[in-house]
């Protein structure tokens, strides 16, 4: 078959590969390949095995793999074969130099607009997939101005809303997909055009555009955004724990304010993944090279009450079990930044994990996705961990259970057994609020929910 136009995206990952694997099913008149430098990573895209775990995922690569979706490691043939490429490489924050710990690296960035340059025969859309730092098209822009002079690239910004674990559903039917364009000719041209293969299953009127910088920000800010709210309820979780208020019952009271709104008001032991933390340090260091320190500090103290809100939680454990944890078997139900996902980036459960260790509490992992990361992050730690897929096995005398990870699997366990077979008297910390509280408390469990009353025995 002949295509109407060649993509390549570079990087493989969370979202180079769900979002690829969706243009290509809903355009099946483009040819799409993805390409890596992880020859393993797409060696698992080709396989029966795909290396994320995404609900959905897998029918839609089946329907397109090898007809019009392609993995390979062929960066030199894509580039020169491509019309359109996505840039959805990974930007980690930087460990070095000026902005560490806080500046996104760009060197992987950097690095792919050089071989874009080099490799290019000819005229190309460039569109960052990636969350990147404001004014990072401009670099990209100046980077690839060095072409040779028959050969023009445009530069766009198109960042991805999708969340891990809804990739699938987020992808088919978005809030909204926005592409951000240079306002002259040729960048309308080339927004027009990425506007047009969406349009192949995204309503018109969701397709929002914006300039380089408005689509560049809008990414920041909106995770920056997300992830204040469940700051903003984890701090008035810790008020709840002092008083005798209910944090759900207040999250319903004003999330029923439809100025407010009612999600993601769910109080837990901290947001994770790969994106909030990293995005709103990279906001605040915006804000400090800017000349704007108030501002700075301000989204600054939605990453300190998540550290906070992880730190309250061990520290509760300590407390509720008589002030010391050595030699005590705990049992983590959840491994996972969230539920449905794998993926473990800046999960919660490993600072909580360390921190335990260091307590010289002795660990059972439990997760029904995410344990091969979770032995990896815990690679080189010392202490005592085991590694159980089975609930019910991992808890097994255990001194205490603490739930993570919202997986739907430990909503339904058996806990009349599983408390029959734990140490006495049995802990249960909900880091999640998704258990039934006086349930539990009714088998004999000491129950420690996140802003709420605990239910003890004693
Ligand atoms: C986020 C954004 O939602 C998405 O739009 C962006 O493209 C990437 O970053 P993701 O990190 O996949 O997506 O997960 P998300 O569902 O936003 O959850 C992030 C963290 O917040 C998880 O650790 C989750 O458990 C936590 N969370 C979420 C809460 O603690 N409470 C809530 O009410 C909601
Ligand atoms: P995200 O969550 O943003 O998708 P990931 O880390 O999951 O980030 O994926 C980024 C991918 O980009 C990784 O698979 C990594 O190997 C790949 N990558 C990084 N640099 C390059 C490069 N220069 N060429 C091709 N792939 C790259």
């Amino acid at each position: 078959m002949e295509f109407k136009k060649k993509i390549l995206c570079i990087g493989a990952g969370y979202v180079g590969g769900p979002t690829m694997a969706m243009i290509a099913l809903k355009c099946p008149q483009y040819k799409v390949t993805v390409v890596d430098i992880n020859a393993e990573r797409i060696a698992e895209w080709n396989s029966e095995n795909l290396p994320i775990y995404e609900p959905g995922l897998y029918d839609v690569v089946e329907k397109t793999r090898n007809v019009n979706l392609f993995f390979n490691t062929d960066l030199e043939n894509g580039i020169k074969e491509s019309d359109i490429i996505f840039v959805s490489v990974n930007t980690p924050t930087k460990e070095f130099g000026a902005g560490e710990g806080m500046a996104a690296d760009l060197q992987y960035w950097e690095a792919t607009a050089r071989q874009i340059l080099q490799l290019s025969e000819s005229s190309k859309i460039i569109i960052e997939k990636s969350t990147l730092p404001v004014k990072t098209a401009l670099a990209m822009e100046r980077i690839l101005s060095f072409s040779k002079s028959d050969i023009h690239f445009e530069v766009l910004s198109n960042p991805e809303f999708l969340a891990e674990g809804t990739a699938i559903s987020d992808l088919t039917n978005p809030d909204r997909v926005l592409v951000g364009s240079n306002e002259t000719e040729s960048g309308l041209k080339a927004r027009d055009e990425l506007v047009e293969i969406y349009s192949n299953w995204v309503d018109r009127d969701k397709i929002i555009t914006a300039n380089l910088w408005s689509s560049e920000l809008s990414k920041l800010v909106a995770n920056a955004f997300l992830a204040q709210r469940i700051s903003s309820i984890n701090s008035i979780s810790a008020l709840c724990e002092k008083t005798d208020a209910d944090v759900s019952e207040v999250a319903n009271a004003i999330g029923m304010d439809s100025r407010i709104g009612k999600k993601f008001l769910n109080a837990s032991i901290g947001f994770g993944g790969s994106c909030f933390k990293k995005d709103i340090l990279n906001l605040v260091y915006l804000c400090q090279y800017y000349g704007l320190p108030e501002v700075a500090e301000y989204w600054l103290s939605v990453v300190k009450i998540n550290e906070f809100q992880q730190t309250r939680f061990i520290m509760n454990m300590l407390n509720a079990m008589f002030n010391t944890l050595a030699g005590k078997k705990i049992c983590l139900f959840g491994f996972a930044f969230k539920a449905d996902t794998g993926d473990t980036r800046e999960s919660p459960a490993i600072f909580i994990s360390k921190k335990l260790l260091e307590e010289r509490a002795e660990l059972r992992i439990t997760d029904p996705g995410a344990l091969k990361n979770a032995k990896s992050d815990l690679e080189n730690i010392e202490g005592k961990i085991s590694y159980i897929k089975e609930p019910g096995k991992a808890a097994y005398g255990c001194h205490a259970i603490a739930v993570l990870t919202e997986w739907e699997v430990y909503k339904g366990l058996d806990y009349k057994e599983i408390y029959k077979s734990m140490e006495q008297p049995a802990f249960i910390f909900d880091g999640r609020n998704i258990l039934d509280h006086k349930k539990l408390f009714d088998i004999g469990f000491n129950v420690f929910p996140i802003g709420k009353p605990a239910l003890t025995h004693f």
